[in-house]
């Protein structure tokens, strides 16, 4: 997916978009990063052609995204996104109607319209919900919910908007081990954030974004050991950065920076080595 020179100004307000030229490669978990108000979510709706730039264009494995409802139709098979709060993604329904909704609307056979809602709950660990009315799950169930539903479409790229917000530390790190199988099972990933611990641990590439613009893109490390990069984006440190650089200082670690906590814990054990 590409970004050129995209703007965007919601109606009546600022800009949100100043200019954004943005190559998300194949084979990556990408984390667009930022405060509050950056525009990581507006930048996201234009992945899956909810808004369309004022200025520049947005591209698909190669192709200017139209906004006609065909394209549309077939972009939103390839690109699935996980909204922020999952109320603004459901309607009234069973967990099973709920997930259902997209592949019916895509026209499958019913067989086949079962069998990806039955094998997306199951990617989610959520079977046993099948039958509850989906409104009256908890927070973290219905999120499960709306990624099971955007599972069922198959697409190539699942786009999370803040993946992890409002969720407790369990649910979090449940939901990530699930981002890594989905990685892991051969679909790309992008996420936004504005938690610098998740990025770090989760990401291989970071695209730091504030007031509507690219400030810098990297690796994760490059990212966090660039002071400039990190005062200008107003940023933490990640904390597993901070530890690291101190255990650095004092001799007990040395190479390539930890990316998480067990992987801290071996190279200790391993003398702060490799
Ligand atoms: N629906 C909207 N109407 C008007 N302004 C909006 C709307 N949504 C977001 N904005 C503004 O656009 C900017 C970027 O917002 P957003 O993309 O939501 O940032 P982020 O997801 O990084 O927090 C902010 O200044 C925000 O106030
Ligand atoms: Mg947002």
């Amino acid at each position: 997916m590409e970004l050129k020179d995209v703007y965007y100004q919601y109606p009546g307000g600022e800009w949100a978009l100043k200019g954004i030229n943005l190559r998300l490669e194949k084979g990556k978990k990408v984390a667009i990063l930022g405060p509050n108000g950056a525009g990581k979510s507006t930048l996201l709706l234009h992945l899956i052609g909810i808004l369309k730039p004022k200025k520049g264009a947005v591209y698909f494995d190669g192709s200017r995204v139209e906004y006609t409802k065909a394209f549309l139709k077939r972009l939103r098979q390839k690109v699935g996104l996980v909204f922020q709060d999952p109320d603004t993604q459901m309607f009234a329904g069973s967990v099973f109607q709920e997930v259902a909704f997209g592949p019916l609307n895509l026209g499958l056979e019913e067989q086949e319209v079962r069998n990806r809602v039955l094998k997306a709950l199951e990617v989610m660990g959520i079977e046993d919900l099948k039958h509850r009315p989906a409104h009256f799950l908890s927070y973290g169930q219905k999120k499960k919910v709306t990624i099971a539903s955007v599972l069922a479409m198959s697409p190539e790229v699942l786009v999370f908007d803040e993946p992890t917000a409002y969720l407790d530390p369990k649910s979090s790190a449940e939901l990530v081990e699930i981002m890594e199988k989905l990685y892991l099972s051969g679909k790309q990933i992008v996420i936004s954030t504005h938690d610098v611990d998740l990025a770090f641990s989760f990401a291989d590439w970071i695209v730091v974004m504030k007031d509507g613009r690219v400030l810098a893109q990297g690796s994760p490390v490059e990212i966090f050991t660039d002071k400039d990069i990190i005062s200008e984006s107003g940023l933490e440190m990640p904390l597993i950065v901070k530890i690291s650089t101190l255990l650095k200082k004092k001799g007990l670690l040395k190479g390539t920076f930890p990316r998480n906590f067990e992987q801290l814990a071996s190279k200790l054990e391993n003398d702060g080595g490799d």
